[in-house]
C-alpha cells in the first residue's frame, strides 16, 4: 500500500538532510510495518479528541521519534501501534505481527532475576523454562547484562534495569519495538551509551523502532526519521528526514549540521515558522 508521508504535516528539509527521490525509493522498497490512516483517537468525557486526521507510517529498519508537548499523544500513538488503544476514527495497518513496548519505567518483577524477568514473554507464550535459556543468555549478553543473571531487580542500577526492561522486549524478536521515554531517568553519560547501544541493536536486527523523547538532541542524533507533533488536537506538525549514515558518532553530535537540526526541530516544537 502507498501513503503519503505526514499529508497533514508540511515537511522540513534542514541543511544536509537528504530526503530526495532515491531515498523515498527506497523507503518504499522496505516493507510497511504499521500505518495509521486519518487516525482519530479520543476518551470518554474527555473534550474533543486527543489526536485526530493523523497519519504516520512505518517501514521497517526505520527509527522514527515522535517529539511534541506534553499531552499531545504521543504515548498514545504507541499504545495504538501496539493495539492496545482501539482507534475513534481512521484505520491502522499494522502487519508488524510481533510489536513490543518498553515503558519510561522498566517494570520488571521486583521478586524474579534477571534471568527470569527477561524469560517472562517467551514463558508467556507458552515456552518451557529451559527451552528459554539460550535465547535469554543471548540476548542478555546483547544487552552487556551477562553475568549478572540471578541478581533481582533491586541489585541492578538504573541503566541495567533499562537494559533489561529492553532486553525483555528483544527477546521476542519484534518486527517492530516501542520505546516510551525510555531513556528520561537516566544520567547523561547511562543515556548517551544507551543511546548508542539501542542504535546498534536496532541495526543488527531489521525492526521498526518508535521512539518517544523530550529531547531533541536525542531524537536528532539516533532517528532516522523525526515527526513534531502539535496539541490540541494532537496532529503531525512536521516532519524530519535526519539522513546522517550510521553509526553516528560524538562527530556528528559535535557538527554545525546537528546544531541546524537540533535548532529547526526546536522551532518546529514551538510552533514557529521555520527558518529552512
Ligand atoms: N485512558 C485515558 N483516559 C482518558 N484520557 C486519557 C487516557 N489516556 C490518555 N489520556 C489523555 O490523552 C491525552 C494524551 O495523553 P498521552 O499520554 O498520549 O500524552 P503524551 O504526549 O504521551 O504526554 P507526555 O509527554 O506527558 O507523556 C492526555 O490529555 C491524557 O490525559
Ligand atoms: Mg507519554
Amino acid at each position: 500500500m502507498s501513503l503519503a508521508l505526514g499529508s497533514s504535516a508540511s515537511s522540513a528539509n534542514s541543511a544536509g538532510a537528504n530526503s530526495g527521490a532515491a531515498e523515498g525509493v527506497a523507503s518504499a522498497a522496505r516493507s510497511l510495518a504499521v500505518a495509521l490512516l486519518d487516525a482519530a483517537v479520543g476518551f470518554r468525557g474527555a473534550q474533543g479528541a486527543v489526536w485526530e486526521h493523523l497519519n504516520l507510517q512505518l517501514r521497517s529498519g526505520e527509527f522514527l521519534t515522535l517529539l511534541g508537548p506534553s499531552g499531545c499523544g504521543k504515548s498514545t500513538v504507541l499504545r495504538v501501534m501496539a493495539g492496545l488503544q482501539p482507534l475513534t476514527q481512521g484505520r491502522i495497518n499494522r502487519p508488524a505481527m510481533a510489536p513490543a513496548f518498553v515503558f519510561q519505567e522498566p517494570a520488571l518483577l521486583p521478586w524474579a532475576s534477571l534471568q527470569d524477568n527477561v524469560a517472562l514473554p517467551l514463558r508467556i507464550a507458552g515456552q518451557k523454562p529451559e527451552a528459554t535459556v539460550a535465547r535469554v543468555q543471548a540476548v542478555l549478553s546483547r544487552v552487556g547484562l551477562q553475568g549478572a543473571e540471578h541478581r533481582l531487580p533491586h541489585e541492578l542500577s538504573g541503566g541495567m534495569r533499562m537494559r533489561a526492561s529492553i532486553a525483555r522486549a528483544l527477546v521476542m524478536q519484534p518486527d517492530l519495538l516501542l520505546l516510551d521515554e525510555p531513556f528520561a531517568a537516566l544520567d547523561d553519560p547511562t543515556r548517551q551509551r544507551l543511546q548508542a547501544d539501542l542504535l546498534q541493536w536496532w541495526q543488527a536486527e531489521s525492526f521498526a523502532l518508535c521512539f518517544v523523547t523530550h529531547q531533541v538532541a536525542e531524537a536528532v542524533f539516533m532517528s532516522t526519521r523525526v515527526a513534531v507533533m502539535s496539541a490540541h488536537p494532537g496532529r503531525i506538525a512536521h516532519e524530519f528526514q535526519i539522513s546522517e549514515p550510521y553509526p553516528r558518532t560524538d562527530a556528528f553530535r559535535e557538527s554545525s549540521r546537528f546544531h541546524e537540526l537540533c535548532v529547526a526541530i526546536g522551532q518546529a516544537l514551538r510552533g514557529k515558522a521555520l527558518t529552512r
